[in-house]
């Protein structure tokens, strides 16, 4: 383990000597949930002191209390998701992002009012009935892709079943033509993944990724400026802000398109990977929700709390402030992590068991506040026609080899997870409450 380089006067010290989180390779096996409750049981915020791994060898501030974590997302002024302070980059990642990615021009990256006057500009491209003119598409393309996975009888899920159907959902919900979709896909894999790299340091592999990617959303966008339709990137070409704050740059517009397919491609496929690895784990829990299918939403909801995609996301506070006994300085970094949140045991009884029937469930894998996702109903209807369609026809899945996890402490990802799959009996002879579930909607 790396030694840590300083410490921090005004705040909480840091508990944890042995354990940097900005070394990526304590997050190869998943989430480290262990180390997040040790952390929950000392009295936070804690100030992370910078070492040989963190972006400039600069120190940042760990929220990892639910309670501790939900009044800092709720206010987006003092913790300022653009930037703060007297610093030139920023962003909701440990490593300052410059402005010419995105800092200040893409939505997750924007402070109000513009970013408010954004959500709203976009909103009617990603409404309840759109998202819900998508489920027949999309049931049918997880039926097909279980079938087929179940007619070889083992396979790598990842690419044979959860990346194939974020991708259909967001190509479809933006207009994306078919041929596109994987090479985008295999971009956005590359940019995403530190396989080859530390925090704030890009690869051959990944600059060349953003670079292509990058080109295409900017043809697509001269696209839609040339023939609008009624998408998010049609809307964010041709719309006003409002409220005196004019028209997106053709930067802002550009973004719309990259931050769509960055946000709801990984983090969609990631929770189903996850959650089917939470039932391989929990092998009671899968039989429980095939009795009882009318236990499909509660299940989402827990596969949600229990994989949470996206571990963190960063602040930078923009003004003195205090916080406990800790004193957070103007320019400082403040991560909040979800992931520990959503197994803090003072808000979730029974936090560290996945529990299908879960009652009462205020996770915040979508995050919290003015940031909150706006693709959470999208990617909810995704997991749940792929937990349907394999509700329906498998009975259970084995590990048939292990499990590969990406190396990032920014998305909890899986790489690849070969699966043996054990076919279920004939529709007859199971699931006493089917019916009542047929009408779960999001
Ligand atoms: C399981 C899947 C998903 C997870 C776990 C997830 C997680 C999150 C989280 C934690 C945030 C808050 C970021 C912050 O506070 O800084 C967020 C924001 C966002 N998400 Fe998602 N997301 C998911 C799916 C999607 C999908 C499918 C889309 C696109 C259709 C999407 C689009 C966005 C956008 C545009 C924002 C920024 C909102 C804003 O800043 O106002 N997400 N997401």
């Amino acid at each position: 383990m790396r030694q840590l380089l300083d410490s921090h006067s005004s705040g909480a010290e840091w508990p944890l000597p042995d354990a940097d989180l900005a070394n990526l390779d304590l997050f190869t096996s998943g989430f480290p949930h262990a180390l997040f409750t040790t952390l929950r049981g000392h009295e936070g915020p804690h100030f992370h002191p910078a070492t040989a791994l963190t972006p400039g060898q600069e120190g940042f501030w760990v929220f990892s209390r639910y309670r501790d974590i939900v009044p800092v997302a709720r206010d987006n002024v003092v913790f300022s998701s653009e930037s703060g302070g007297d610093r030139e980059g920023g962003g909701t990642m440990i490593e300052d992002l410059p402005r010419s990615v995105g800092v200040g021009s893409v939505i997750n990256m924007m402070n109000d009012p513009r970013h408010r006057a954004l959500r709203r500009l976009v909103a009617p491209g990603i409404t309840h009935a759109k998202i819900a003119a998508l489920e027949a598409v999309l049931a049918n393309a997880a039926q097909a892709a279980v079938d087929e996975a179940l007619r070889r009888g083992h396979g790598d899920l990842v690419s044979d079943i959860a990346a194939e159907l974020p991708l259909l959902a967001i190509a479809s919900l933006l207009g994306i033509p078919p041929q596109d979709r994987h090479q985008i896909f295999a971009w956005i894999n590359a940019v995403l993944d530190y396989a080859d790299r530390q925090l704030g340091e890009t690869s051959q592999s990944s600059a060349q990724a953003m670079q292509q990617f990058m080109a295409y959303g900017q043809r697509f966008v001269e696209g839609r400026r040339q023939a609008p339709g009624e998408d998010v990137v049609s809307l964010a070409v041709t719309g006003e802000l409002g409220d005196g704050l004019g028209r997106l740059s053709s930067v802002e517009q550009l973004m719309v398109f990259n931050v769509v397919m960055v946000a709801g491609l990984e983090t969609t496929r990631n929770a189903i990977a996850g959650g089917v690895l939470a039932f391989i784990e929990h092998p009671g829990q899968w039989t429980r929700l095939q009795k009882q299918r009318a236990l499909i939403n509660p299940a989402l909801e827990e596969i949600l709390r229990w994989t949470s995609p996206t571990p963190y996301n960063r602040r930078t506070a923009t003004c003195d402030v205090e916080i406990g006994d800790c004193l957070i300085r103007r320019g400082e970094k403040v991560t909040l992590w979800w992931a520990s949140a959503n197994r803090d045991d003072a808000i979730f009884e029974r936090a560290s068991e996945f529990d299908v029937s879960r009652a009462t469930n205020p996770h915040l894998a979508f995050g919290f506040g003015g940031h909150g996702c706006l693709g959470a109903q999208l990617a909810r209807l995704e997991m749940r026609v792929v937990l349907n369609a394999l509700l329906d026809r498998v009975d259970g899945f084995d590990l048939a080899g292990d499990v590969e996890w990406v190396r990032s402490n920014k998305h909890t990802g899986i790489r690849r997870m070969p699966i043996r799959y054990s076919a279920a009996s004939p529709p007859s002879a199971r699931c006493d409450d089917a019916a009542g579930a047929a009408g779960n909607r999001f």
